[in-house]
């Protein structure tokens, strides 16, 4: 389960891991070595702040090494739903942020030597379905002055039933990105730790104590403001985690005898296809995209991945598998991300999340957008990117259904674990399961032939963990905390791992 773009890194020198690497005070700390993070480090740093990076895993490990990267203003039916929920001036204001976060990674790159590919990119309709979403999107762009136009046909093999273009879009290897602004970062006196966890956080406006913790290290540290770009929050002052829906895919990417489709595509319609090129080695992989679910809340996505293979294998006709991966990103319940103070009217500590599988520019559009807000430089898109705004109101009916749902899913979670049983119990190898009575309840997994016993309960608000046997991680259906076999944290919004079992 190692991306494309993470898969040769193996020997990529490591950065500072030790709890001496901790310094005893940062004037900025920002919490996650992602897009935004990275970026937003960058950003303060060339303003001469003092800015100290603290990444619980490796620069990369979550979304953004695992993302399909493509950087495009055309994101599937986002404009239209952004538009119908929230109005047309918003829709443009978000464009906006989008377009700003596109054109400050595109210069960055053409300045680093990151390479980029511009391709058009294409929502798509695969049936008759697909097309009335397709046409919603085409007049949502229009209507923002998005320059796209409508193509009834291209040349694909797999159906196509019309769809929206836009030109000169582009798509990179996201690491190479996030390299090049490690380097920057550590160049221009900003600090990076690895495998340092930010685990709580306490204090206020006079300044903030953040307890680190991580293998090689545990400790305290002050600072006068955090950026939370963990992906989803992990402090639950603000319910960010009841803000958002959280939402699992996967990628393969394929070597392809003949002809590899060029546009970067992606469907309207259900299942999900979404793909695009990238060099390789000194030949290109075709990547294809989708078997999406809500964390921990799918039975089998061995069954939704199998169909994305054949349906790649029927198209692309002797296409061999080279690589197989998965991240999450989380979907806001009124279709703008949140960008901005954990609570209203106070910046000492900020949180982005929200991009809805579209964070190489929105991830990109925060970072400029936090930055901003801490220099006193805010740019005039940053309305549609609020933390907090009266807008969130058109998402209530959204955050209410989605919030039945996770109270659904926690007195599922504990009341009938043993429904939840393999398909063939823990013979099989990468099995897992939940049984038990509720008051002794264990999760239980056989992987590469070692069995782990841990306890199902999330740290993070007593949701019940589902085995995921594609990933063969501990998944929370509640908010998306995901855990290794053996219970160790992998992300989420809790800051622990399950306990271990008896
Ligand atoms: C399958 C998939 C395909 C996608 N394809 C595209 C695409 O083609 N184009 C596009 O624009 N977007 C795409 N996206 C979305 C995009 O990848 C994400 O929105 C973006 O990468 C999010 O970046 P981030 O920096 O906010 O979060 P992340 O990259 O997830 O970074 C968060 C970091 O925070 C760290 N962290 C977490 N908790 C802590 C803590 N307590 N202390 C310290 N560090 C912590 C994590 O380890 C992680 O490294 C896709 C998403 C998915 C899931
Ligand atoms: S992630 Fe919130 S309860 Fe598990």
């Amino acid at each position: 389960m190692t991306s494309l773009w993470l898969a040769d890194r193996i020997a990529t020198s490591p950065a500072s891991t030790t709890v001496e690497d901790l310094p005893a005070f940062a004037d900025v700390v920002v919490a996650g070595a992602g897009i935004t993070g990275l970026m937003t480090a960058v950003l303060l740093a060339r303003a001469g702040r003092e800015v100290l990076v603290l990444e619980a895993r490796t620069v990369g490990a979550c979304a953004t090494g695992n993302t399909t990267a493509k950087i495009s203003l055309l994101q599937g039916t986002r404009l239209s739903q952004i538009s119908a929920k929230q109005g047309e001036r918003l829709a443009g204001a978000y464009l906006d942020g989008n377009r700003a976060g596109q054109e400050w990674l595109l210069s960055f790159c053409a300045a680093n030597g990151v390479a980029v590919q511009r391709e058009d990119a294409y929502t798509f309709a695969q049936s008759a379905q697909g097309v009335e979403k397709a046409r919603a999107e085409f007049d949502a762009c229009r209507a923002v002055d998005l320059p796209v136009t409508w193509e009834p046909q291209a040349d694909v093999p797999f159906s196509y039933l019309g769809g929206v273009r836009l030109a000169e879009q582009a798509q990179f290897d996201p690491m190479q990105f996030l390299d090049a602004l490690r380097t920057e970062l550590l160049a221009s006196g900003g600090r990076l730790v690895e495998h340092a966890r930010v685990q709580r956080v306490s204090g206020g406006r006079d300044g903030l104590r953040l307890h680190v913790d991580g293998p090689r290290m545990s400790g305290e540290l002050q600072t006068t403001r955090l950026v939370l770009a963990t992906g989803i929050p992990i402090l639950d002052r603000g319910g960010f985690f009841a803000r958002v829906k959280p939402s699992r895919s996967y990628c393969m990417a394929f070597d392809v005898p003949g002809e590899i489709t060029r546009p970067m595509m992606i469907s309207t319609d259900s299942p999900t296809r979404s793909l695009r090129y990238a060099p390789f080695d000194d030949s290109e992989v075709l990547i294809v995209g989708g078997a999406g679910h809500t964390v921990g809340r799918a039975k089998h996505p061995t069954d939704a991945l199998a169909e994305l293979e054949s349906w790649t294998l029927r198209h692309f006709p002797g296409a061999t598998r080279t690589h197989l991966w998965s991240a999450q990103d989380y979907a806001p319940v009124d279709e703008l991300p949140y960008v901005g103070p954990i609570l209203p009217d106070n910046d000492t500590i900020c949180v982005a999340t929200g991009f809805n599988k579209w964070g190489m520019t929105n991830g990109a559009a925060a970072a400029l957008a936090l930055s901003g807000r801490l220099l006193g430089t805010r740019p005039k898109w940053d309305r549609a990117f609020a933390s907090w705004s009266t807008r969130e109101l058109r998402g209530l009916s959204t955050a209410v259904q989605a919030n039945l749902e996770v109270g659904f899913n926690l007195a599922k979670g504990w009341i009938a674990p043993t429904a939840r049983i393999g398909r063939q119990g823990l013979g099989r190898d990468a099995a897992g399961v939940v049984s038990g009575p509720p008051w002794h309840l264990q999760a239980r997994c056989r992987v590469d032939g070692v069995e782990h016993r841990v306890s199902p309960v999330c740290p993070h608000l007593g949701g019940i963990v589902t085995w995921n046997d594609v990933d063969r991680a501990w998944e929370c259906p509640l908010h998306a905390s995901r855990f290794a076999p053996d219970g160790t944290l992998l992300e989420g919004p809790a800051t622990r791992g399950l306990t271990a079992g008896d």
